[in-house]
């Protein structure tokens, strides 16, 4: 049997690698994601090489994860329980894609993923290599073998030769995950939700506290609802990112402490840091309140957190996702223009926008002399829509009820 590893080069991958060879008695091929983790991925190679593998895949997918998935999902605003930018789980539908491209491409009719059976992560994977491929057969192996604690996989570790952290021999501080948009950190000195995050957990924000005095102001360029400039040089869509990343973290933006609910059902304590999605998501929250309509723009507001929970309950293949996808992409036509924002010890700030579709008409709103808007026609508008409640409390007082 040939299988197709979602391998980080990990521990917990590296285990499931040997794991599949030898309990399994698999062919594994592993394929490494780089999603912008900031980590080096030729240690991954090594160790699968070490392990034996054959066939090693190792794919620089910044641009696409960054331009076809983001950016996307940053056209609507997309929150998850109003505050989690979805960091992980928008990077799933990707990582699914390729490994059933490489499962193709190889001759392999299973894929394997390192996500436990409690999480949402196994469910993003899994929806999405079905939705891929109908016939596919999926192993996971943590609703599978008996190695169900920290020290029953060290000790297959060892017993293996597979190298372990040393943060992980002893206190494994947590289970992170991380990629252009975002880092995030659970378990271990996480598990209590009372007790506040250690500043140890935090990789990439410095503290809003050790933030510059003195504040970052920049101007982010956007065309049809996607950005494309920093201060007026044009970038692509992962270098925009990674450089609102450096931005965001040196002014300590993006910190979120949040206890989300999980698709699965049980709640859970995270703690994230999406520096330059925090940027994103103001900007672009910026050049959409001068270029887009009230009633487009209320009605994205209403789907939003139908959108969002798609992405974060793994649905990002499914007809729904994609009909929505289609609405908010016709809504961002004209959603080109600038924003200027501070950024100042932990917060982002608009103080400017501007558009060649500016909905803006200072004419009509000025506090000063204006000849395009009669005052008086608001007289009969607040008037009938008065009506009803005139109506109704003419028959309260009837009725005796006050
Ligand atoms: N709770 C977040 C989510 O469901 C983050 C999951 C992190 N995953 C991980 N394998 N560490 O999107
Ligand atoms: C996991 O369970 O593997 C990570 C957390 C999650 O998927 O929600």
């Amino acid at each position: 049997k040939k299988v197709v590893l979602a391998y980080s080069g990990g521990l917990d991958t590296s285990i499931i690698l040997k794991w599949l060879q030898e309990e399994k008695g698999c062919e594994v091929v592993t394929f490494t994601a780089d999603l912008g983790q900031g980590e080096e991925l030729e240690p991954a190679r090594r160790k699968a090489e070490a392990a034996g593998v054959k066939e090693i895949f190792i794919d620089d997918l910044r641009e696409e994860f960054v331009r076809d998935f983001v950016f996307p999902m940053f056209r609507a605003n997309a929150l998850y329980e109003g505050l989690y930018l979805l960091g992980t789980s928008i990077a799933r539908p990707l990582i699914s894609k390729r490994q059933i491209e490489i499962a193709h491409q190889v001759g392999a009719d299973a894929v394997c993923h390192g996500a436990t059976g409690k999480g949402n992560d196994q469910v993003r994977f899994e929806l999405a290599y079905y939705a891929l491929d109908p016939e596919i057969k999926v192993i996971a192996p943590w609703r599978e073998w008996d190695l169900n604690s920290r020290n029953k996989l060290i000790e297959y570790a060892e017993k293996h030769d597979i190298e372990i952290a040393k943060d992980k021999r002893g206190e494994a501080p947590f289970s992170v995950d991380a990629n252009l948009l975002h880092t995030s950190s659970e378990g271990k000195v996480l598990e209590d939700p009372y007790q506040e995050a250690p500043e140890f957990i935090y990789q990439r924000t410095v503290s809003p506290e050790d933030a510059p005095d003195k504040a970052t102001f920049i101007e982010v360029g956007f065309e049809r609802g996607d950005a494309v400039s920093i201060d007026g040089v044009d970038m692509s869509p992962a270098t925009i990112l990674t450089k609102l990343n450096e931005l965001g973290g040196a002014n300590g933006i993006g910190r979120l402490d949040l206890l989300e609910n999980r698709y699965v059902g049980m709640k859970s304590r995270g703690v994230y840091e999406t520096p330059g999605g925090t940027i994103l998501l103001m900007a672009h929250r910026g050049i959409e309140q001068i270029t887009m309509d009230k009633g487009a723009s209320h009605l994205k507001d209403e789907l939003m957190p139908k959108y969002a929970e798609l992405i974060y309950n793994g649905y990002w293949y499914s007809p729904e996702r994609e009909m929505l996808q289609a609405a908010i992409d016709k809504s961002q036509e004209l959603v080109t223009g600038s924003v200027r924002l501070k950024l100042y010890k932990g917060n982002v700030d608009i103080v400017g926008r501007k558009s060649p579709y500016s909905l803006y008409s200072q004419e009509h709103v000025t506090f000063e002399e204006d000849d395009v808007y009669d005052q008086a026609d608001a007289g009969g508008f607040i008037k009938i829509n008065a009506l009803r409640l005139r109506l109704l409390k003419a028959r309260d007082r009837k009725a005796g009820k006050n």
